[in-house]
């Protein structure tokens, strides 16, 4: 693809996340959003006058069908594979939004077509794109706090209205799926696949998951998480070496404040506010990736994506 061309993004699912994201491109140079296909006919005509999108469809076919180099998948969690793979047989270029499935084989099955196509897909799972966390991987692979060994992270919200699909089993809801999946990624991406997973937790009137402890061996460490549906937490995330770590302030999975500790005493704050809506940074690297006719993010590997959900997986099977 020229580097010069603007990439062409179909959305699927017109919702909350959906809005985020055109908010965020607008922040992207080089991108727009073309079209858009929402269950709801009505609800897609309102979301592109609002955001200045020229075309609706009504069928993913159609939109696949129009011109567009990518989508970005917005809807419920067991609808993404799916989509992904109607979108890579097509040959668009797959942006979904966490998580990337709701079970590892549909997982293998997306990540077998993005591999036999050559299509580029990768998960939306945004905290690794932040300037903040860009940051601090430097800083770590620069040595500052020694080899990682321990991980622990948090992400709790009370504050789910009744009736939302995260509280429906039939829409893959629960906290682990919904928001855990962000401290697994944290875990697998500092310490590798989790080799083995302890969980306690709790299943709320709904049938799904409203909190969950989970403390996992992996292969280069150990790590603690916890997500809520039922409760608050403080939204920090510890990441511990062996010559210091580093605390990622509330809410770490949108960065922007951190303290490094080093053993040496040194101890620094650093900050940086996200642009847009924060979206804007992984849509910016998958960007790149399509200019460069890549097909897989390192940030964001089919191997983090995997282990990521099989950890939170693991976890389910135990609460
Ligand atoms: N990265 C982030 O920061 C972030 C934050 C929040 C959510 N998310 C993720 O984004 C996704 C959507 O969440 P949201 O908060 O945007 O939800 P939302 O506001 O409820 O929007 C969901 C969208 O999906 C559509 N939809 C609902 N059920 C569907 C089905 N069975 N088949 C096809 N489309 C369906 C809805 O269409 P109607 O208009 O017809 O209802 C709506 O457009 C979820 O996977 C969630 O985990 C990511």
């Amino acid at each position: 693809m020229a580097e010069s061309r603007t990439i062409r993004f179909g959305i699927i699912g017109t919702g909350s996340i959906a809005a985020r994201f055109v908010v965020g491109l607008a922040h992207v140079p080089g991108a727009a959003a073309v079209g858009t296909y929402n269950r709801t006919l009505s609800k897609a005509f309102a979301f592109n006058a609002q955001h200045n999108i020229p075309h609706t469809y009504d069928s993913v076919a159609a939109l696949l069908a129009s011109d567009i180099d990518a989508v970005y998948i917005a809807t419920p969690h067991p609808s993404h594979a799916s989509l992904s793979i109607a979108a890579l047989q097509a040959g668009r270029a797959v942006l979904c939004e966490k998580p990337a499935a709701i079970s590892t084989a549909e997982l293998d099955a997306v990540l077998a077509v993005a591999r036999d196509t050559g299509v580029l897909y990768m998960e939306a799972m945004k905290p690794p794109f932040f300037p903040l966390y860009r940051e601090i991987r430097q800083r770590i692979d620069a040595g500052e706090i020694g080899e990682v060994r321990f991980v622990r992270a948090g992400f709790a919200n009370p504050n789910v209205p009744a009736g939302h699909a995260v509280l429906d089993p039939a829409q893959a809801g629960g906290s682990l799926l919904d928001i855990g999946i962000y401290g697994a990624f944290l875990a697998v991406d500092w310490l590798g696949a989790a080799l083995d997973v302890q969980a306690l937790g709790r299943i709320g009137p709904s049938g799904v998951d409203t909190f969950a402890s989970i403390q996992s061996r992996h292969e280069r460490g150990i790590s603690q998480l916890y997500c809520g549906l039922d409760c608050g937490g403080s939204g920090e995330a510890l990441i511990a070496g062996c010559s210091g770590h580093i605390v990622i302030h509330e809410k770490w999975w949108n960065p922007s404040r951190a303290t490094v500790v080093c053993a040496n005493g040194h101890r620094e704050e650093l900050a940086s506010i996200p642009q847009g809506s924060g979206l804007n940074y992984e849509t910016a690297h998958f960007c790149e990736l399509l200019r460069v006719s890549q097909h897989e993010s390192s940030t964001v590997s089919w191997p983090h994506s995997r282990n990521a959900l099989e950890l939170i997986l693991l976890a389910q099977q135990k609460i």
